[in-house]
Parts: C-alpha cells; structure tokens; sequence
C-alpha cells in the first residue's frame, strides 16, 4: 500500500533548486576559469567566468544562510542529527545494501519515516557536505575574493596558493558529491520517486 508523507517544505525546495542550480553554473564557470588560457577560451573564457562565478557564489552564501537559519528554527534541523548510537553499524547496513542487498530484491534497511527522512549514509554525507565542505568552500572563496584578508604565509607557503587548494579541493569534492547524490536519489521506491518528493514536497513510499 502506498502512502504519503509531507517531508520538504516550500523553504527547503525553493533553497535545494536554488542551490542545485548555482551549483552547476559554479561547476562550469570554475572549469571555464581552470581551463581558459589567455588566449583560449574554454566554455565562455576566463573573464565572464570570473563575473558569472563570483555572482553565483554570493547568491549561494546567501542561499547557504537560508538553508542554516531554516534548519536552526524548524523541524526540518532535526533529520540532520548524528546520534553516535549504532553510528557506524547503521552505516554499513546501508552501504551493504547499496553494494548487495539492492541487486537481490531486499527491503530498504531503513525506510523513510517522518521521524526520520534521511538513511545513515544519505544523513552523514548531507551533514559532511553542508556543514563541514560547503562552508570551507565559501570561506576560501572569500579569502580568493578579497586576498588582502587572506593570511599572507603559512608554514612557509603562500596563503593565497593554500587557500587556492582547499578551495578547488572542495569544489571537486562536492561535485562528487552531487554525481553520487544524483545517483542514490535514483534508489527510492521508483528511480524517480525522491525526485519527485523534492519537487512536490511529500515523498511516496510502498514500504510501510
Ligand atoms: C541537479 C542537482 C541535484 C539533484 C537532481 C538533487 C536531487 C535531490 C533529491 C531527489 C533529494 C530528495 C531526496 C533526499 O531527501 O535525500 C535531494 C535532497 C537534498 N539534496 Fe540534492 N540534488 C541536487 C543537488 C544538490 C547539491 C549540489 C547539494 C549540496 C551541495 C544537495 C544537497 C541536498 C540535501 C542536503 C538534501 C536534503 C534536503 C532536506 O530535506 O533537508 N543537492 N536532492
């Protein structure tokens, strides 16, 4: 029996398209920047992508403390607790079912509820993206920004260049990160079921 259960509210739909969006203009204006020489353009070259990437990362710091203050102030904060009880059991049941169990037919080990929307691996790799990686992207961004707030040296290297490194290692992380999320989010009852949760609101389960 299929039933449904209202798990995104509009702020959080209108913060995830807007965030999904930029994430991709982020992702082509950067590889524009990397691989455009001076005399190359590479997608639309390095000076509008300059213009393009800094608009798009302002909006998403923006959107970012949206999505923070939205979490700190509704319910929707709490499906992003870790409780450290059966931490890393509870992720290993869902990473055998994502790598066995799935392939032979088996029920998901931890179905969506409204207590709790979000599998163990879905919950850590969201609580690693958007609390520890997205604000290490935006803050290196700034410190690409505005250089003279960047620290000059450290440890004998330059500043700018170590910045520099944990911003695009960030970047690349992150757009793993979309490619595998894009991928799991295609696991739910039906391959577009969760999609279709995000963009309705309620998620459909045959489950429970
Ligand atoms: C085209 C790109 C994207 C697509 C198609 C997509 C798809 C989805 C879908 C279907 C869901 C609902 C399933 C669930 O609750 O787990 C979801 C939720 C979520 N996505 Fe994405 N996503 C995209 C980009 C991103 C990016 C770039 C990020 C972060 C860097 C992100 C972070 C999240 C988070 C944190 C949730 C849970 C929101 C909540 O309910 O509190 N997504 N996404």
């Amino acid at each position: 029996m299929s039933h449904k259960m209202y798990l995104y509210p509009k702020w959080v739909r209108g913060w995830h398209v807007l965030n999904a969006v930029l994430f991709l203009v982020l992702i082509v204006t950067g590889l524009s920047m990397q691989y455009s020489g001076k005399d190359s353009i590479f997608i639309i070259g390095f000076a509008n992508a300059v213009k393009w990437h800094n608009f798009a990362a302002i909006v998403l710091t923006i959107n970012y403390i949206v999505f923070v203050t939205g979490n700190l102030t509704t319910r929707n904060g709490r499906y992003y607790r870790i409780s450290k009880q059966n931490f890393w059991s509870d992720l290993l049941i869902q990473l055998k079912y994502y790598s066995m169990g799935m392939f032979k037919g088996e029920k998901h080990p931890f179905p969506v509820t409204e207590q709790s929307k979000f599998n163990p691996l879905q919950k850590f790799t969201y609580v690693l993206a958007m609390y520890l990686a997205l604000p290490l992207l935006i803050i290196s961004g700034f410190g690409l920004l505005f250089p003279e707030i960047t620290i000059k040296r450290f440890a004998g290297v330059s500043g700018l260049i170590l910045t520099d490194i944990l911003h695009i290692t960030m970047g690349f992380l992150l757009s793993v990160f979309m490619v595998i999320h894009i991928y799991t989010c295609t696991l739910g009852t039906k391959p577009w079921s969760l999609f279709k949760g995000i963009i309705t609101g309620y998620h459909e389960s045959d489950e429970l």
